[in-house]
């Protein structure tokens, strides 16, 4: 029996989660085993219910729990809350630090029938197959930061701040993933302008010698950036810092369709956690238009990482394949000539596919 804690947030959550948690309960079915969901308050959600964007009984439940499956977090309600307060900096931070998820997996890979969904040419996309690994728990985001008076106005600072040693275990941890790969390892940073990035260069260069296998390369972010869109076949594992990451993550989802095509897993502590690559997508809230595959594919991580269960995860991913191939689509990856469904329909199609599959 494995106990997962359910988190859907704010926004689209409450709409994709089911979604996943209802895949997982047709894989618990088919192979017998159970999961236990228990669902809790985190983000905007639990600051109306609670009073506090990450109550302590989430937090207690998350540690207590095999799994962490999330929504997202965030929305128009809580922007102007000071930073202490905010779901993204209150309680979505705070869970990954307290859960010790330094490590962030988002694999971009490109289902063949989305290849007409992004807005790049067909023959740039295709054999899009990378991942993107991404540093969590450091750098700008939790490095020390301030704002305060200055003269007439303001100043304001955040620091990208890493250690040998938080630099080594993620980087260590994208050799193994490439050397399970295709043995490619691109390591992005601004080594000529920042100094941590410095460090983390010659830290990563440092544990060459322990993956013979994996051929290592050094990349600028900005030119990262534009490789991306240019020729992005040419990538397998992406190594590389905590905003960074969070930017290219985000760009590099269009290649595969949509954001609300990209999953992730965050790993490195005692619990996991899973969740879809973009936000709370205030803008299609509430509405039955959000596409719930990331969320999906976010399930099948789950079942690949924290379970082990390498077949029930290509499972899912098989069923959303062929879904996909039937030419269902959401809005955000509706092509003319493919039928349009609701949140709710593609999540009962994947399951269908897959108690057929
Ligand atoms: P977003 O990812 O929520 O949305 C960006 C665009 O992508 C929107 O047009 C949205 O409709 C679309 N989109 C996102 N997910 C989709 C899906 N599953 N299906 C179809 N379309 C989808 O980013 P944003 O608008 O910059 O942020 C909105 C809120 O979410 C903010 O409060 C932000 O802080 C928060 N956020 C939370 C997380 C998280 O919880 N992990 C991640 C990113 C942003
Ligand atoms: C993400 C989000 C978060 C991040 C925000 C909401 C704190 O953008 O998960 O990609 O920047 O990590
Ligand atoms: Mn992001």
């Amino acid at each position: 029996m494995y106990k997962i804690a359910v988190l859907p947030g704010d926004g689209i959550g409450p709409e994709i989660v089911p979604e996943a948690v209802k895949v997982l309960e047709v894989v618990g079915r088919r192979t017998g085993i159970e999961f236990q969901f228990t669902e809790a308050l985190v983000g905007g959600a639990a600051i109306d219910a609670r009073g506090q964007a990450l109550p302590p009984e989430t937090l207690d439940l998350c540690r207590q729990s095999d799994a962490v499956l999330l929504g997202a977090v965030g929305g128009p309600k809580w922007d102007a809350l000071p930073p202490e307060e905010r779901p993204e900096t209150a309680a979505l931070l705070p869970l990954r630090k307290e859960l010790g998820l330094y490590a962030n997996l988002r694999p971009a890979y490109l289902f063949e029938p989305l290849a007409e969904a992004s807005p790049l040419k067909r023959e740039i996309v295709a054999g899009t197959d990378l991942i993107i690994v991404r540093e969590l728990t450091g750098g700008l985001y939790f490095g020390p930061k301030k704002r305060e008076k200055a003269g007439a106005g303001e100043v304001a600072y955040d620091t990208m701040l890493y250690s040998t040693a938080e630099i080594e275990r993620i980087a260590r941890l994208a050799f193994e993933i490439a050397s399970s790969r295709r043995c490619h390892l691109t390591s992005v940073d601004k080594a000529n302008v920042l100094t941590s990035s410095r460090l983390w260069r010659d830290t990563v260069d440092g544990l060459k010698g322990e993956f013979p296998e994996v051929t290592l390369e050094h990349m600028y972010v900005d030119n990262c950036a534009m490789q991306l869109v240019r020729r992005p076949a040419q990538f397998d594992v992406i190594v590389t810092e905590n905003t960074f990451g969070d930017i290219l993550s985000d760009q590099a989802s269009v290649l595969t369709g949509s954001i609300g095509m990209l999953p992730s897993a965050s790993i490195g502590g005692q619990v996991a956690l899973y969740e879809p690559v973009h936000g709370s997508a205030p803008d299609i809230a509430g509405q039955q238009k959000a596409n719930p595959l990331a969320t999906i594919l976010s399930a099948a991580m789950m079942l690949k990482y924290s379970f082990k269960m390498d077949q029930a995860a290509a499972a899912v991913e098989a069923a959303v394949g062929r879904v996909l191939a039937k030419g269902y689509r959401t809005a955000d990856i509706y092509v003319p000539g493919t039928s349009l469904v609701g949140t709710a329909e593609m999540g009962a199609l994947v399951r269908r596919e897959l108690q057929e599959g």
